[in-house]
């Protein structure tokens, strides 16, 4: 069984470290697979992880559009929605393309095309707990993701 890790948020603030945490691992190729319901704060996420990466221009959700792409520091930044995607925009899209490709991908809804998704990948829920609380959980499956959630409880930021 895959290995769950834990992180409370109690606030964006929290999110965006918890963001900053992760940021310090990515490099091109990783793919980060996000659920959690409406409002949980999948964009918020992705918004700061953005910005730990250098990402200047203003992200916000790629519903419509399914991807966008941004230019961080060091590695472009893809950022998905496939909430609403299609199985004819999913085979136009070339998702490898970006999986398996030069930057980092952060995709919203991930389970709904799970079976086109990267085997090894970092699974993220994100529950809903008040206004302020949410509950990430975070499932490596595969390394590198595995040995930076390892990391990530070494250094006291995930349980
Ligand atoms: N701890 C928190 N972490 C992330 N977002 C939070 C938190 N507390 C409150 N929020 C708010 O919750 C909302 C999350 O919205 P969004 O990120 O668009 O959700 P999703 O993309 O999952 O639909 C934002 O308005 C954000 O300000
Ligand atoms: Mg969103």
């Amino acid at each position: 069984m895959q290995a769950l890790y834990e992180f409370r948020s109690h606030g964006e603030d929290d999110t965006e470290e918890l963001a900053r945490q992760l940021s310090r691992h990515l490099h091109a190729g990783t793919v980060i697979a996000v659920d959690g319901d409406l409002g949980a704060g999948k964009t918020r996420f992705s918004q700061g992880l953005a910005r730990a990466i250098g990402v200047t221009e203003i992200v916000n959700s790629p519903t419509f559009t399914i991807v966008k792409e941004y230019k961080g520091t060091q590695l472009p930044f893809y950022h998905m929605d496939v909430y609403r995607i299609t199985q004819m925009e999913a085979d136009d899209l070339g998702l490898d393309e970006y999986f398996y490709g030069d930057g980092i991908t952060m995709i919203e809804w991930a389970s709904l095309i799970e079976p086109l998704l990267p085997m090894e990948r970092l699974n993220i829920f994100i529950a809903y707990e008040g206004e302020q609380e949410r509950l990430f959980r975070l499932a490596p499956i595969g390394e590198p993701y595995s040995g930076w959630c390892n990391q990530m409880k070494e250094n006291g930021y995930l349980t």
